[in-house]
Formats: C-alpha cells, structure tokens, sequence
C-alpha cells in the first residue's frame, strides 16, 4: 500500500496509526534519508542539500534505498510514506511489483486545503531518530519538547521553514501531482471493478482516519480483527 499527499497532509500522522491498528510496517523515505544524514553517509551527504532546498533525490537512489526494500518482503504487507514521489519512481515500482506477482493493493491520495498546511509544519516537533512527529496544537507531547516514548529533545526539522515548505510544495506540484494523476488510471488488480487509488479528504486526521481504516478494511480482508 502507498500513501500519498503532499508535504504536511498527514502521511506520517496516519501512517503510524495504520501501523499501530494494523500492525504493518512502514517505510518512510524522508526518514531513511535523515538517518542517511545523521549517520553521515555519502547518501547522507548528499541528501542534506537536496532537503534543504526543497529538491528530490535522483530515482535511481531513491529506488535502490526504498523500492527494492518493499520488493524484498515478497507478499508480506508494507505501507510505503514518501515513495514512489515521481512518475519515474512510480514506473520502476510497479514494473517490479508486477515482475514479482506482489502487484499493490492500494493507494491512498490525501488531499488537505495547502491554506492550512504552513501552519501545521510551522508548529512540527519531530523526534527525528523514530520519525515520530508532534503538533502544538493539534498533537502536543506529553512533556514539553521531549518524546512520548523515549524522554530524548525534540527537533525541528530543517526544512520546516517558510522557503523550504515554498520549494518542497512547488515540487510536489511538479513532479508528484502528474505520477498521482498517472496511478488514477490504474485498476485494482485483485478487484478490478475498483481504482487503485482513493482520494482521502478532511481537515482533520480524526476525520480521514475511519476513511482510511474501511479503505484498508475493504481492500484487505484478512487484516480486518
Ligand atoms: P518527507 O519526510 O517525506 O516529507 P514530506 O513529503 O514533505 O512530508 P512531511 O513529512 O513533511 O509531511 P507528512 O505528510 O508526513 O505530514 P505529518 O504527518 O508530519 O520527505 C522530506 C524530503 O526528503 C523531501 O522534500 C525530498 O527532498 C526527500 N525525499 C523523500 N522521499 C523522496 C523520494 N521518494 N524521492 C526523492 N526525494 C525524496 O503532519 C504534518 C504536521 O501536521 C505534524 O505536525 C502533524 O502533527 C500535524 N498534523 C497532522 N495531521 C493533522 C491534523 N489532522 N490536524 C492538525 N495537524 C495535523
Ligand atoms: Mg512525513
């Protein structure tokens, strides 16, 4: 399964709870590359600048870090955040998936007002080791500017700044929104009477959560509890 939207819809918001309720494990691209970059790898390097200005990563890589990652858990379940982010990437998935008989069973688009997204990213705390992430407002921590879980700082990440948050949405608008338009086209292979893709909308994720939750629950029977 894949989740899409673009830059502070929520993808990681609801990710986890897909993870906790479900048990599925995420892949989270951005976070891969952050621990790339904490860890000072060439990868890592590289990436900082490509986050810093908003840009993308060349596919090649990001198909190498992430898509083969999925590839290798064969037909167990995985929920992709973050990838595939261009027509490309979305190409070099699906061609693999389909070569393994793995084919996805579905995509998630969601779509939130960008008039209220600014804010959200403006008041993001991320414990950047786990990738868990916080709102004043909306998500606080328990205690603040420390993780709910392991009591370690709070971060800001370094490209939640008005400029950056500028040049990431006008690459999403780019690069992301014509590959989203790309899987709109696509069937649902186990279902073929379904699209592949479902538009989630809401302001809140307490609103798009039970949308999402049926939406796995229709698609993925044995995963219903
Ligand atoms: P990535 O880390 O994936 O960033 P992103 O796509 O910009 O998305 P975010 O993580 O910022 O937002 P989100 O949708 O997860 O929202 P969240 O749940 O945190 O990627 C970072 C960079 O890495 C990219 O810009 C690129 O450079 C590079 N990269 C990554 N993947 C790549 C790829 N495949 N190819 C090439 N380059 C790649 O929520 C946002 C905030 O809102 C939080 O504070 C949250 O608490 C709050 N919030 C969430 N839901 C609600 C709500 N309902 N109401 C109020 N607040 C809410
Ligand atoms: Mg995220």
């Amino acid at each position: 399964m894949l989740i899409l939207g673009c830059p502070g819809s929520g993808k990681g918001t609801l990710s986890a709870r897909v993870e906790k309720h479900f048990g599925i494990p995420i892949i989270n691209a951005g976070d891969v590359l952050r621990w790339h970059i904490a860890h000072e790898t060439d990868i890592g390097r590289q990436a900082r600048d490509v986050i810093h200005n908003g840009q993308l990563m060349p596919d090649s890589i990001m198909m190498q870090l992430i898509g083969e990652k999925a590839i290798s858990m064969g037909d167990h379940d995985w929920l992709l955040d973050g990838f595939p982010r261009t027509a490309g990437q979305a190409d070099m998935l699906l061609q693999a998936l389909h070569e393994q008989h793995t084919p996805l069973t579905l995509v998630v688009n969601l779509r939130v007002p960008e008039s209220i997204i600014l804010q959200r990213i403006l008041e993001r705390w991320t414990h950047i080791p786990s990738g868990r992430v916080y709102n004043l407002s909306y998500n606080p921590p328990q205690r603040p500017g420390l993780d709910d879980v392991t009591g370690e700082p709070l971060e800001k990440r370094d490209d939640d700044n008005p400029d950056t948050f500028k040049l990431r949405i006008d690459s999403f608008h780019a690069k992301t929104e014509p590959m989203i338009e790309r899987l709109r086209s696509e069937r649902c292979v186990y279902d073929p009477s379904r699209p592949l893709l479902v538009d989630l909308a809401g302001e809140t994720s307490n609103a798009i959560w039970p949308k999402l939750r049926a939406a796995i629950e229709e698609r993925c029977p044995h995963l219903v509890k």
